[in-house]
């Protein structure tokens, strides 16, 4: 293995840090690295070609009060693939914030389960002053990498395989609090199509910057009150949003904390938004849950049918003999959330939903072959997560069409990453590919890329390609092929 320095960020946090979401799987790097001649058991396909990302929540000091791991900044790693040879990047994402909490060798903002009087200065989100950290999600847009943040903020731009920085998206009339992570990009058109929520009206807002960088539309969608959208779908001809009866009650809002709450009695709303930036939205209503992830949603008919995690609890009880942690991170524990896979549909001439599960098992962050998006589809690739803490112990690739799932569980103290498909080069059916995932291994403080037949991933990694140093666990992922590429 060849590898180059590129810089190191200094730490103020301590070595013997005990914190679960600082330490063992999610330990943060402060070094940054380009690494290529890289170990390689098996063999590296020669037909896939292009770059699999993936945004880490990277913290370099210690919270004011109390560190959540959705404020960490954000690390991007980098795998490219070329002519079966690989080559790994790490940048952080040097956002403003970051570069600030630099130079004052502290945290300066509240995180999310931090009041927003502590902050020193004023910033993003819900409560108004946290730090814009991108570290939630990443895409790739006319030919760059663009990570993002779950409470809206700037999207930063670099470069998809070295991740040099290269500025920010901004067009005339961008929403001032920024944008929300999980923008979609629609790789039949080449758009990106955005959301963006808040406290203040208007409350939700969608758009789609087209494949040169134009604005294709932008409008104002009206709800009832601030919401916490995290994810939106889309098909063909709509965007879907959603309004989903967990949200800040406004004592939280008026105290400045970040504190959701459940409301069991109310419905699931749905509003279908003309893609072409007119018309009416039209809304429907479902059973109560939360969704954190979408997996895909497409048309058939006189039907817009949509697939996401629909969480069967996803309000757990606060266990009032747990530390105030204990209950801050149940809403990470994906066994208390219990998410299932299911299918909404929506009758475009009744008015009316119909939803059924298509598998109760818990599984979340599925991700499908980008080529699929807003189409008809068949498999979704799901992670299977840790019970009792935030990570992945292997993955699940789920047919929708017949039911039948397939399962790769990884060994104990190996955790993978949202697992991406990368179609391979000429591909000819919808999972003629490889699923690429970093995994570390706290056996032996490892970590590598393993790759998989999208066909088969049952049988096992094909390719297992050594990295320079354990990566902490992150969060999203993205594929782009090498036609993407600047
Ligand atoms: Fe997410």
């Amino acid at each position: 293995m060849k590898i180059e320095i590129l810089d190191e960020l200094p730490s103020t946090l301590p070595g013997d840090d005990t914190h679960r979401y600082r330490s063992g799987a999610w330990k943060p790097q402060t070094v940054e690295r380009r690494a290529w001649e890289l170990p390689v058991v098996g063999e590296i396909p020669s037909d896939l070609a292009g770059v699999y990302l993936r945004n880490t929540e990277n913290p370099l000091h210690e919270s004011i009060q109390q560190y959540h791991p959705f404020d960490g900044d954000a690390m991007i790693h980098s795998i490219n693939f070329a002519a079966g040879e690989a080559v790994y990047h790490n940048r952080f994402v040097r956002t403003p914030g970051l570069l600030a909490e630099l130079e004052a060798q502290r945290s300066l903002w509240a995180g999310c389960a931090e009041p927003s009087s502590v902050s020193d200065r004023d910033g993003c989100s819900t409560h108004g002053r946290m730090k814009d950290a991108a570290s939630t999600d990443v895409v790739v847009h006319q030919g760059k990498a663009v990570a993002s943040f779950w409470q809206c903020g700037d999207l930063h731009q670099m470069d998809p395989v070295s991740l040099e920085a290269d500025g920010t998206v901004a067009w005339p009339g961008m929403p001032e609090r920024g944008i929300s992570a999980h923008t979609k990009v629609d790789e039949l058109t080449g758009e990106m199509l955005w959301f963006s929520y808040g406290i203040h009206k208007p409350y939700l807002q969608v758009g789609s910057i087209d494949a040169t960088g134009g604005v294709a539309f932008q409008r104002d969608v009206e709800m009832a009150g601030p919401r916490l959208p995290h994810d939106m779908a889309f098909t063909e001809n709509y965007l879907i949003v959603n309004d989903c009866p967990l949200y800040l009650e406004q004592g939280a809002i008026d105290s400045g904390v970040y504190g959701p709450r459940f409301h069991a009695d109310e419905p699931t709303r749905f509003g279908l938004v003309p893609r072409n930036g007119d018309g009416t939205v039209r809304w429907f209503e479902a059973a109560p849950t939360f969704v954190l992830h979408w997996i895909n949603a497409y048309e058939d008919g006189n039907e817009v049918i949509l697939d996401g995690f629909f969480q069967r609890n996803p309000s757990p009880a606060v266990d009032p003999a747990a530390s105030f942690e204990d209950n801050v991170f149940r809403y990470l524990d994906m066994y208390q959330l219990r998410p299932e896979v299911r299918r909404w549909r929506f009758n475009l001439d009744t008015g009316r939903t119909s939803e059924e599960t298509l598998s109760d098992r818990v599984t979340e962050f599925g991700m499908i072959n980008g080529t699929y998006g807003g189409r008809p589809y068949r498999y979704s690739y799901n992670a299977l997560p840790c019970e009792g803490w935030f990570g992945f112990r292997g993955l699940i690739k789920h047919d929708v069409v017949n039911g039948t799932e397939t399962v790769y569980e990884l060994p104990d103290g190996v955790h993978n990453s949202e697992t991406v498909m990368a179609p391979r080069e000429g591909s000819q059916a919808e999972d003629d590919g490889y699923l690429v995932t970093f995994v570390s291994d706290m056996n032996d403080d490892s970590s590598s890329c393993m790759i998989f037949d999208a066909a088969d991933p049952a049988a096992g990694a094909i390719a297992t390609i050594g990295l320079p140093e354990r990566i902490a666990s992150g969060t999203h992922a993205t594929w782009a092929p090498a036609s993407a590429l600047s």
